[in-house]
């Protein structure tokens, strides 16, 4: 059911259900932390897989602190520069945050989101909220209440609060003390980039170091959020080179797609047929905030035209920083990348 009903979704929340949240990044799937069968039922109701911990929503600094046992000045500094927003802040985990939210991690994660109708709820609930983004696990995540709908077969209360501002998820930063230095790694990029937290560090003259490598390619789990398939559409998305001729390299394109093997999850997802008649090509806005905006509700479309593949064609621009975020996403997202960096 999609509602507009703030206090609805809070009693439901207090009484132990599911409750689809807007945020200003996507829509989340919520329950209360201390209701542990509506935890539960998060990783149930998404298909997740337990090993993949959740992200607690707070309403403001004083409830983040609840959730971890370390509250360093770094983090004090980030939350009060970038909160409410798309920021999550990854630090040691206090009591109050079960093994079944951490997946058994002794950190947390938690941000407070922006979005007005969510903030409200947060404040009725007067308790945190885990919620990951509401979609099956791997596939594209919603940016609107019908896109929350679509996912689920289940009777499941959704809070309409528009389409989502951002459009992708939350920056991840992990804080940790190595030999009493701080390091900060970014596990996710996100709207908020490691330049934007410099700025506000290096203002306040903090001494800190960043730790990369994050962001091995694996099917593996090598940290959590770091698989190199997610954010899947239902029909294969193939990334091409910018002047890909569909009639004249259609059997090539053919080819390379018989030769890929997903891995059994992400193949029931967006397995291409071994006989593609049909494109439908994915058109996003030049300007990064913008396209981060369209991405998922375009792939979505896109994928109920039941066209064979959709194909999205790589220009040089796509490859700079700005870019990042979204290139993380539709590297992700892609059945197939048949373009070379070098060539562009
Ligand atoms: O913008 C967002 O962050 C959205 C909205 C709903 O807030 N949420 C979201 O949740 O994207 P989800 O579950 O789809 O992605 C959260 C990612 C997962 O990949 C998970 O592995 C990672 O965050 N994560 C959660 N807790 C973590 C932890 N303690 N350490 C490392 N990664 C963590
Ligand atoms: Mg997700």
């Amino acid at each position: 059911m999609i509602s507009t009903d703030i206090q609805t979704a809070a009693q439901k929340l207090l009484q132990g259900q599911l409750v689809a949240i807007p945020t200003e990044t996507v829509y989340g799937l919520a329950a209360c932390i201390d209701q542990p069968e509506a935890l539960k039922n998060i990783f149930l109701t998404k298909q997740r897989p337990f090993f993949d911990p959740l992200i607690v929503h707070v309403s403001d600094r004083a409830q983040a602190q609840s959730c971890v046992s370390w509250w360093p000045k770094v983090a004090q500094t980030l939350a009060e520069n970038f909160w409410p927003g798309p920021l999550t802040l990854v630090l040691p985990k206090s009591d109050q945050i079960s093994d079944l939210i951490t997946s058994g991690l002794q950190t947390v994660g938690v941000r407070c989101p922006r979005h007005p109708m969510t903030h409200k709820l947060l404040e009725l609930v007067q308790k945190p909220l885990a919620a990951p983004s509401a979609n099956k696990f791997g596939r594209t995540s919603p940016t609107l209440a019908a896109h929350v709908q679509s996912e689920f077969t289940e009777d499941l209360f959704i809070l309409d609060g528009g389409a989502c501002d951002v459009g992708i998820e939350s920056s991840i930063l992990q804080i940790t003390l190595n030999h009493e230095k701080i390091q900060l790694q970014l596990l996710r990029q996100g709207h908020i980039d490691q330049q934007q937290i410099d700025q506000v560090l290096l203002d306040k003259n903090f001494s800190y170091e960043w730790s990369h490598g994050g962001f091995e390619n694996s099917d593996q789990l090598v940290a959590p959020g770091q698989m190199r398939h997610h954010y899947m559409p239902s029909v294969p998305l193939v990334i091409v080179h910018p002047d890909f001729d569909w009639k004249k390299q259609k059997q090539d394109l053919q080819q390379k797609l018989d030769a890929v093997i997903l891995p059994e999850d992400f193949a029931k997802i967006s397995q291409p047929n071994t006989n593609i008649q049909s494109y439908t090509e994915l058109i996003l806005s030049e300007e990064p905030h913008l396209a981060a905006r369209q991405l998922y509700a375009y792939l979505r479309s896109a994928a109920d035209k039941k066209t064979d593949i959709i194909l999205f064609r790589c220009q040089k621009f796509h490859l700079s920083s700005s870019w990042q975020a979204i290139w993380e996403r539709l590297s992700k997202a892609a059945t197939l990348k048949w373009t070379e960096r070098r060539s562009l």
